[in-house]
């Protein structure tokens, strides 16, 4: 049988996301939104360049869950994207009633299906699928890992002129000013960046990392990025419907790995077609593990709001 992936959120990175996934022929996408007409616009064109990329995959697009029954993956991208000035954070309200009304309708048609997050802000969305699904942490995965390690190979390479294919980095953490890359793990052609840049290169690097998407959105004016999140996403769910058993930087639901209990964090996990099929401890210095510890805190701080706002009565 085919895969069959939802996409919730016919916005710029579900469109983009519904159009890689088509293209690799790697599922069947139905695309999702509540505003009329929109998911089945961008359907209709998607289908319509079928006939041109040749991949044989189907596209739906629809208002209606029903359509959605069945589905092994569904990507959550609906909410609202940020504006220049407004923090991820800004839209914690909004968007968590957004979250959970879509995971609600979701997960009762695909009761076996992996949640894959992709809404803002991340880690705090990824709570209120957990909490709205009650599947096993297995199967609610964030992206964000993959677009910040991205970033920062993309800087890397930009730095030193070298082709981005001969890079490899690795960030953790929240997806929020408080990620951690990990420069001491970041390489090109295997050899440490430590020893190819100044720790002043590095620290720019850093930094324009952590404000990646911020950088983005302040050139765009009307949106955030969608091309290489959308790229993102698809990397994980060619990962978890292809079995690849790959190790990619994702949001997880933490159990005491890396001394964090209960939360959402960005960290190595191997993904298969059981969705988080492992998470992988490395080892970290002080430093890093200090950095790691005050992103999650940062995260435990957001999700601490998030109870304060779904209170009864608040
Ligand atoms: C970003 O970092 C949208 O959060 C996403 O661009």
């Amino acid at each position: 049988m085919r895969n069959k992936v939802t996409v919730v959120g016919a916005g710029n990175v579900g469109a983009a996301t519904a159009q890689r996934i088509l293209e690799a022929g790697l599922a069947d996408v139905v695309l999702v939104d509540i505003i009329e007409g929109l998911p089945q616009g961008k359907a209709l064109d998607l289908a319509e360049a079928a006939p041109i990329v040749d991949h044989g995959a189907h596209i739906l697009g629809t208002n209606d869950y029903r359509e959605t029954a069945g589905s092994d993956v569904v990507v959550i991208t609906s909410g609202l994207a940020r504006q220049p000035g407004m923090s991820r954070d800004d839209l914690l309200a909004k968007n968590a009633g957004i979250v959970r009304s879509v995971v609600e309708q979701a997960v009762e048609r695909s009761p076996d299906a992996i949640l894959v997050v992709v809404s803002n802000p991340l880690d705090a969305m990824c709570h209120v699928a957990l909490r709205t699904s009650g599947f096993p942490r297995e199967r609610v995965v964030g992206m964000a890992g993959v677009l910040d390690t991205a970033r920062f190979r993309t800087f890397i390479a930009m730095e030193l002129g070298v082709d981005v294919s001969s890079t490899a980095a690795l960030v953790l953490g929240g997806h929020g000013d408080s990620m951690v890359p990990l420069p001491r793990r970041a390489t090109v052609g295997g050899v440490p960046i430590t020893e190819l840049l100044t720790a002043e290169q590095i620290d720019r690097l850093v930094t324009r990392t952590r404000n990646g998407g911020g950088e983005i959105v302040a050139l765009l004016k009307t949106g955030s990025a969608y091309y290489a999140p959308a790229a993102s996403v698809f990397r994980m769910v060619q990962a978890i419907l292809q079995d690849r058993q790959e190790i990619l930087p994702c949001a997880a639901f933490l159990h005491g790995e890396y001394g964090i209990d209960g939360l959402f964090v960005g960290v190595p996990v191997r993904l298969g077609r059981r969705g988080v099929e492992q998470i992988v401890e490395i080892a970290l210095s002080d430093a890093e593990r200090a950095a790691l510890k005050a992103s999650a805190a940062a995260v435990r701080e957001l999700v601490g709001r998030l109870d304060t706002l779904s209170a009864p009565g608040a």
